[in-house]
C-alpha cells in the first residue's frame, strides 16, 4: 500500500525519553520543534515492568503547552485512572484491551469524559478487538515494541498489521488516527507511512537527538517524500 497524499501526518515525541528534571523545558523544546501531540506514557509497573507518571504531571504540564496531549495507558485496571486524566488535561485516552474487563465500557467512559479514545494493540495483540469497537475508536494505536521501555528496536513483523488495521479504517469510512509507537525514527519513517500509520510516535529518536526541531524536519521530509 503506498501513503496516500491527502493523509495529515502527526508526529508525537514520547516524554518517556525527555529529561524529568526539566519537564516542562522538554515540552516546550518539542512543541517548538513543531511536534502535533504530546505523548503521555502511563506505566504503573503491573501492566508493564516499568513506572512512570500519573494525573498530578500531566495536570502540572497541561497549562506549558497548546499541544493536545496523548495518553498512553499501559495500566491495568484502567477505568479509575481515566476521569482523573481527562481532568489533568488529557485530549486523547488510549488503553490496552487485555487491561481492562470490559473494553466497550472503558471506551464510553473515555468517550463520556470529554476525550479521544484509542486501542492500543501490543505486538502479539491480534486486531479482532476492532471487530466490535472501530465505530467508536478515534484512535488506533500499533506497537512495534513491546511496551514498557524507551529506546527499543522496531519490529518489522508489524508492518504488514499497519497495512490491515489501515483497510480496515479505510472500510469503516471514518477519520480515525493510526499511530505507531515503538521504535520510530527518520530512517525507516516512511517505510512506517507506506504501510498506512499516519501518527508517529517517537521518544529516543526525537529525546536523544541534539537538534529537536532538525530530527522533526527530517521526518516530515521523509514523510512527505513517502
Ligand atoms: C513504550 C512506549 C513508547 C516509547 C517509545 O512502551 O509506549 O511510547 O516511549 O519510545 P521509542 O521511540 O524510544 O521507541
Ligand atoms: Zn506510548
Amino acid at each position: 500500500m503506498t501513503a496516500r497524499t491527502d493523509r495529515a501526518f502527526r508526529i508525537a515525541p514520547s516524554i518517556l525519553s525527555a529529561d524529568f528534571a526539566r519537564l516542562g523545558e522538554e515540552v516546550a523544546a518539542v512543541e517548538a520543534a513543531g511536534a502535533d501531540l504530546l505523548h503521555f506514557d502511563v506505566m504503573d509497573n503491573h501492566y508493564v515492568p516499568n513506572l512512570t507518571v500519573g494525573p498530578l504531571v500531566c495536570a502540572s504540564l497541561r497549562p506549558r503547552t497548546k499541544l493536545p496531549i496523548d495518553v498512553h495507558l499501559m495500566v491495568k485496571p484502567v477505568d479509575r485512572l481515566v476521569p482523573e486524566f481527562a481532568r489533568a488535561g488529557a485530549n486523547l485516552i488510549s488503553f490496552h484491551p487485555e487491561a481492562s474487563e470490559h473494553v466497550d465500557r472503558t471506551i464510553a467512559l473515555i468517550r463520556e469524559s470529554g476525550c479521544k479514545a484509542g486501542l492500543a494493540f501490543n505486538p502479539a495483540t491480534p486486531l479482532g478487538f476492532l471487530d466490535h469497537t472501530l465505530d467508536k475508536l478515534d484512535l488506533v494505536l500499533l506497537m512495534s515494541v513491546n511496551p514498557g521501555f524507551g529506546g527499543q528496536q522496531f519490529i518489522a513483523s508489524v508492518l504488514p498489521k499497519i497495512a490491515e488495521a489501515r483497510g480496515r479504517i479505510a472500510k469503516s469510512g471514518r477519520d480515525i488516527w493510526l499511530e505507531v509507537d515503538g521504535g520510530v525514527r527518520a530512517d525507516n519513517i516512511a517505510e512506517i507511512a507506506k504501510a498506512g500509520a499516519d501518527t508517529f510516535v517517537a521518544g529516543s529518536a526525537i529525546f536523544g537527538a541534539k537538534d529537536y526541531a532538525a530530527t522533526v524536519r527530517d521526518m516530515r521530509t521523509r514523510l512527505a517524500a513517502s
